[in-house]
């Protein structure tokens, strides 16, 4: 079963809170994206605090408070990685997924990954449709998660750029077990293609939020990229 994970690119706490809410009944995961306004021309709600305030209200709680019932990956399209990794230490986020682009040398990504998996998080390597897939194929072995970006990071409601499901394909082809996530243009009509070409998590933001009803939104995306 193809796990469809919400995206919440939002401006402020209360639009933070207000979307977990609308999807944590029915998801496992959420993509919280945090964006610098240097790494991409986009800002957003970043502050790690408001895990307080969700414990306070009680958000979804599970039986050991510890242990979120939903868990949270930041998509870090910041220019300083290294950052996040220390602020964002919270039980509930449990993975990071980093963009190759935010770092030029090669020994710089393998210390931040080795950093970031010493404190328990699993890490996520991704890139832009127009940065060659060679810029994180050396990374792949050491990393749980490819997400192949289906448009250029920073802004929602983008159109899908087709010449991604190559490289899913590509990647699938060289690691059969890697998890594959497709973030950026996910909707009912290009999901088939990527699940068929090998995308194991579906990541999407305005399918979901900018449907009427969040919970048949999410259905229809798990139907659309099952039976693929
Ligand atoms: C790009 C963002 C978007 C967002 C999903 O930086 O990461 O991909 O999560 O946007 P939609 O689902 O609206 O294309």
């Amino acid at each position: 079963m193809v796990e469809i994970v919400p995206t919440i690119l939002v401006h402020s706490k209360d639009e933070f809170i207000k979307r977990l809410e609308l999807v944590a009944p029915y998801v496992s995961r959420v993509q919280w994206d945090i964006m610098d306004g240097h790494f991409v021309p986009n800002t957003t709600f970043s502050d790690p605090l408001v895990f307080e305030e969700i414990e306070e209200k009680e958000l979804w709680k599970g039986p050991d408070p510890d242990v979120s019932l939903l868990k949270i990956e930041a998509d870090l399209m910041v220019q300083d990685p290294e950052r996040w990794v220390e602020l964002l230490k919270h039980p509930w986020v449990d993975r990071l997924i980093f963009h190759v682009e935010s770092k030029g040398n090669h020994q710089g990504w393998l210390e931040l990954i080795q950093e970031a998996e010493s404190k328990s998080f699993s890490v996520g390597v991704t890139l832009d449709p127009d940065t060659p897939l060679e810029r994180v194929w050396k990374f792949l072995p050491k990393v749980d998660l490819f997400q192949a970006m289906g448009v250029k990071s920073g802004f929602g409601g983008q159109k899908f750029v087709p010449s991604v499901l190559g490289r899913i394909r590509e990647v699938r082809d060289a690691f059969p077990n890697l998890p594959i996530s497709v973030d950026g243009g996910v909707n009912v009509e290009t999901s088939p293609g990527m699940v068929a070409a090998g995308a194991t998590e579906l990541c999407a933001g305005s399918a979901i939020f900018e449907s009427d009803n969040v919970d048949e939104a999410i259905k229809a995306l798990e139907d659309a990229s099952s039976n693929v």
